[in-house]
């Protein structure tokens, strides 16, 4: 059995209320492209963050090649190699495109220069330039301001920055959600280089034609936690979207069938 790269156990986050993650597993296993498809509030946003240490859960474990770490912050997640590209995408807007992509870890200067602490701003434009070269991202220039990018090649920057420096996995959070069709194909271009790369992602859409383009495996989440894991070539769009909705569920031969109202209603017995 191959230890998958990031995992977890019985996450569980409360806000008040409402739970989050209720008892939440997950499972990413090396050089894979894994899908976490779910509705609206079913709690994918909050999984995520658990994993890359934007949130701590109230309960559980998180494994990273089998071991058990606590992720504090996202600097914690940061470190082992896992870089999560957020909904918001966490960009700065006035700074240009290089300083965005060494964002919380800029170059400094060796030599005498390291003592005033001064930027190596050359350093990070040529090695900002390289990323988006090998990763076909095509800007104007790297000197320009974020702001005036257009949303899918500012999602191109959010994804280059982890694609940089993920050693371990990449996660997505709905990269393709605000973007055109011309633009989408081109992030869903990005995460086949990164996958070819060797790296494993995970990729949250609501998008079923770019799930089942790009996923090797489907996570299906509802009411905070995994239902069931599916195969794309074994499974149809359908049966993932009856699995989402709780119409459908993985019975014990892991065979998708209809759930049964009997079962809800308590006359099975
Ligand atoms: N910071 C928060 N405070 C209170 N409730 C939250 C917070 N974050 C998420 N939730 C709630 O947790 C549930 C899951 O949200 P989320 O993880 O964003 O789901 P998804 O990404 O699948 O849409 C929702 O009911 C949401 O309103
Ligand atoms: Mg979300």
């Amino acid at each position: 059995m191959t230890t998958p790269t990031l995992s977890a156990r019985g996450l569980v986050k409360r806000y008040g209320h409402v739970t989050a993650i209720d008892g939440a597993d997950f499972d990413l296993y090396p050089g894979e492209v894994l899908a976490v498809v779910g509705d609206n509030g079913a709690g994918k946003s909050s999984l995520i963050k658990a994993l890359s240490g934007a949130l701590v859960p109230d309960a559980g474990e998180i494994k990273v090649d089998g071991e058990t770490v606590h992720l504090r912050t996202p600097i914690d997640a940061r470190r082992i190699g896992i870089e999560t590209v957020y909904q918001d995408l966490a960009l700065s807007p006035a700074q240009d495109i290089a300083a965005n992509m060494f964002l919380g870890r800029e170059v400094r200067r060796t030599g005498p220069l390291r003592l005033v602490r001064k930027l190596d701003t050359a350093k990070m434009r040529t090695e900002a330039q390289r990323v988006l070269d090998e990763l076909d991202i095509k800007v104007k220039s790297i000197t320009q301001p974020v702001e005036t990018l257009s949303g899918g090649q500012r999602q191109g920057v959010a994804v280059a920055r982890a694609a940089a420096f993920g050693s371990k996995a990449v996660i997505m959070d709905e990269p393709t959600a605000a973007l055109g069709v011309a633009e989408s194909g081109r992030v869903l271009a990005l995460i086949h280089r990164i996958r070819e790369r060797g790296l494993p992602v995970v990729l949250i859409s609501h998008n079923m034609p770019h799930v089942f383009e790009l996923a090797d495996r489907i996570h299906v989440h509802r009411l905070g936690r995994r239902v069931a894991v599916v195969s794309p070539e074994t499974t149809s769009m359908n049966e993932v979207v009856g699995l989402i909705t709780g119409a459908l569920e993985v019975g014990e031969n892991g065979a998708v069938r209809e759930v049964e109202a009997a079962v809800h209603t308590g006359l099975s017995a």
